[in-house]
């Protein structure tokens, strides 16, 4: 086996080996794992090998792509908390992109002209998008929860919540993409529930850096991207649909691969051969291309030999020191409040951004720069020095 193939251990609580299992970065410091996940060597190696071998299509597979895929639905069903130990595949579909998740649940779940869908301001377009479409088609209001001065985000969203008698269905991050603000979902679920609204969650943010529990938040379609936090190539992305969801339900383009067309895969004329079992049947085609499943698989081997529990963690601890350096340096007000443990954002005074951000460039530190905010999302092949070294280069600018 190519010793690049290797998953990594890393024995140490605060993951410092993990490092090594990242392709090297030049001389930069890559703070940017919220737009795309840095490639791990394990990611890269089976991406290449499995080209390799696609070079040649009348060799058959080591493993054919239908094994493939249900393996991976097994491994994000367990990032998820659904099923035991092994996860259950039953519940997860693959898709090309989050927006085509969102869009598949807006148009299975129940809307009437006049019905309200909660959202946030600024929540991303993928999971937005598809809401503005489904309410125009439907006659039904959008409603974006804004943050006042001062409060968090969860308490917002809780009082629209409670404010709103045609609430039919509430579509949200856990961890906002532009600065890494954590919702509460254990708080904001059952209040969800108990207005008789439908629950979406777009996961993209949080799955693979922090522990998910679907038990207890009784979602009804929760995506995630693959190519951030999952450590995996971009094109693959993830539908998990609750139990009730996958009885019924239709994907936004039929495929036939969602279809069990049985040992003769006929298609006959007047009706389509029934449904694959669960969330299948929102598959999307397209989906059986061997690099991006072996990809995936390597990164999704990685998240779960080192534990979410566990990068969650080395994450907090290194955005801890990086919040500690603010402080130190008197940039405590630079700071994002209630932040998840993988992400933040520097919130540089309007006059400094700039010079900041040149700063950063000149010292090859590269993150996303959007609606005055800097944000920093690094995964484990940053530690907590080189955080402090960004802090450094913030305060000494301008
Ligand atoms: C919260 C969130 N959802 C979804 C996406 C990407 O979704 P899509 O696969 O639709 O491009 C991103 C990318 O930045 C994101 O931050």
């Amino acid at each position: 086996m190519d010793p690049n193939m290797a998953i990594v251990r890393a024995p140490d609580a605060d993951l410092a080996a993990a490092s090594a299992a990242f392709l090297p970065f030049d001389d930069t410091l890559y703070l940017d794992c919220a737009a795309r996940a840095p490639r791990l060597r394990a990611v890269q190696a089976a991406g290449h090998a499995a080209l390799d071998a696609d070079a040649a299509p009348w060799r058959a597979a080591d493993a054919p792509v239908e094994a493939q895929l249900e393996s991976l639905r097994a491994s994000v069903a367990r990032l998820l908390g659904d099923g035991d130990g092994d996860g259950d595949g039953d519940g997860i579909a693959a898709l090309p992109s989050a927006a085509q998740g969102i869009a598949t649940a807006a148009h299975n779940l129940e809307l009437a002209a006049g019905d309200a869908v909660l959202v946030l301001e600024g929540q991303f377009p993928s999971n937005l998008l598809p809401w503005q479409q489904r309410c125009v088609e439907r006659g039904a209001r959008l409603l974006g929860v804004r943050r006042e001065e001062g409060r968090d985000w969860t308490t917002a969203i809780l009082d629209a919540v409670e404010r709103e008698p045609r609430l039919r269905i509430v579509a949200l991050p856990r961890v906002r993409w532009d600065d890494g603000a954590l919702l509460d979902l254990d708080r904001i679920a059952p209040r969800v529930h108990a207005a008789g609204a439908a629950l979406v969650l777009d996961l993209s943010q949080s799955l693979g850096a922090l522990p998910a529990d679907i038990a207890r938040w009784r979602p009804d379609f929760v995506v995630s991207v693959g190519y951030k936090w999952l450590l995996g190539p971009r094109g693959l992305a993830w539908l998990w649909a609750a139990p009730q969801r996958r009885e019924r339900g239709v994907a936004l383009a039929p495929h036939w691969s969602a279809r069990d067309a049985g040992t003769g895969w006929r298609f006959p004329l007047d009706a389509a051969p029934p449904y694959r079992s669960g969330a299948r049947r929102f598959d999307a085609g397209g989906l059986d291309d061997p690099v991006r499943l072996a990809m995936a698989r390597a990164g999704l081997d990685q998240v779960h030999a080192w534990g979410v529990a566990h990068i969650a963690a080395a994450l907090g601890k290194r955005l801890q020191a990086f919040d500690e350096a603010l402080d130190a340096h008197g940039l405590s007000a630079w700071k994002t409040p209630e932040h998840a443990p993988h992400i933040t954002a520097l919130r540089p005074p309007a006059a400094r951004l700039d010079a900041v951000f040149a700063a950063f460039r000149r010292e090859r530190i590269v993150c996303t720069r959007r609606y005055g905010l800097l944000r920093i999302a690094p995964h484990l092949h940053v530690g907590a020095d080189a955080l402090q070294h960004v802090v450094g280069v913030a305060a000494h600018a301008g």
